[in-house]
């Protein structure tokens, strides 16, 4: 599904053109849960980031289901970000003087449904988050793991290919980050591909597959192995 060939990436130009991404070659298949790692600084935004369509500014190429997303203008790659990718950040990135359902609603909002038409939709992704019945709620009266939930519910919102999570876990206590991972791995059971940044070895070993970046090179691409699966 998802195909990077000698994918290059550098910030400005000339002498002081940062050399980023170094001949990415990554191949990540639809059902797959992937976690990226690597120290700060050695390009794993910038690489989830041309995955997801907010970057198409790299050289080399990158087949999405057989299109090269280098050739995407900016409408295009918009759309393909809404129709396609889910995205959950560290600090969650809920618009605060919106409920909950609202917060929900805004990737459905594009689609162009009526707002009646998808009260039914954003309480059943609720429910499927662990948060039934909290539409009416503000993000300030919850927790960062139930605000983490809804910032997932609204990534799913438009049933998304795939998921891409920057340090999903990187605001969260152990104990709520460990729930955090439980309900990835449901998602996960039930055929979602999740794509993952963390720096949290705990973390990235509830994924099947852990990459390993350094300084814009992935050094290491390795299956997990889990003790029961
Ligand atoms: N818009 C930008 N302009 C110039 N340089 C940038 C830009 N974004 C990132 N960089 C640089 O590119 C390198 C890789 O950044 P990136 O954000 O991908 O790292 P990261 O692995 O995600 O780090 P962290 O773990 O701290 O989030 C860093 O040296 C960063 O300073
Ligand atoms: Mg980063």
């Amino acid at each position: 599904m998802i195909d990077l060939q000698h994918v290059n990436k550098s910030y400005g130009q000339g002498a002081t053109a940062f050399h980023v991404l170094k001949d990415i070659n990554l191949h990540i298949d639809q059902g797959e849960f992937v976690a990226i790692m690597g120290p700060s600084g050695s390009g794993k935004s910038t690489l989830i980031n041309i995955i997801g369509f907010l970057d198409t500014a790299f050289e080399g190429k990158y087949f999405f289901q057989d299109e090269n997303v280098a050739d995407f203008n900016a409408t295009k790659a918009s759309r393909m970000r809404n129709r396609h990718v889910g995205f959950v950040f560290q600090n969650f990135s809920l618009i605060h003087n919106l409920n909950i359902f609202e917060n929900v609603l805004i990737p459905l909002s594009y689609g162009g449904h009526r707002r009646s038409e998808v009260r039914g939709k954003i309480s059943e992704l609720l429910e499927s988050v662990g948060l039934t019945g909290m539409e009416n709620k503000l993000p300030r009266n919850l927790s960062g793991g139930q605000q983490q939930r809804v910032a997932i519910a609204r990534a799913l919102a438009n049933s998304p290919q795939f998921l891409i999570a920057d340090e999903p876990t990187g605001a969260l206590d152990s104990h709520t980050s460990a729930d955090i991972m439980q309900l990835f791995k449901e998602l996960h059971r039930k055929g979602g591909t999740i794509i993952m940044v963390t720096h949290d070895e705990h973390v990235a070993e509830q994924s099947d597959r852990m990459i390993k970046i350094l300084d814009g090179q992935i050094i290491s691409d390795t299956e997990v192995a889990h003790a029961t699966k």
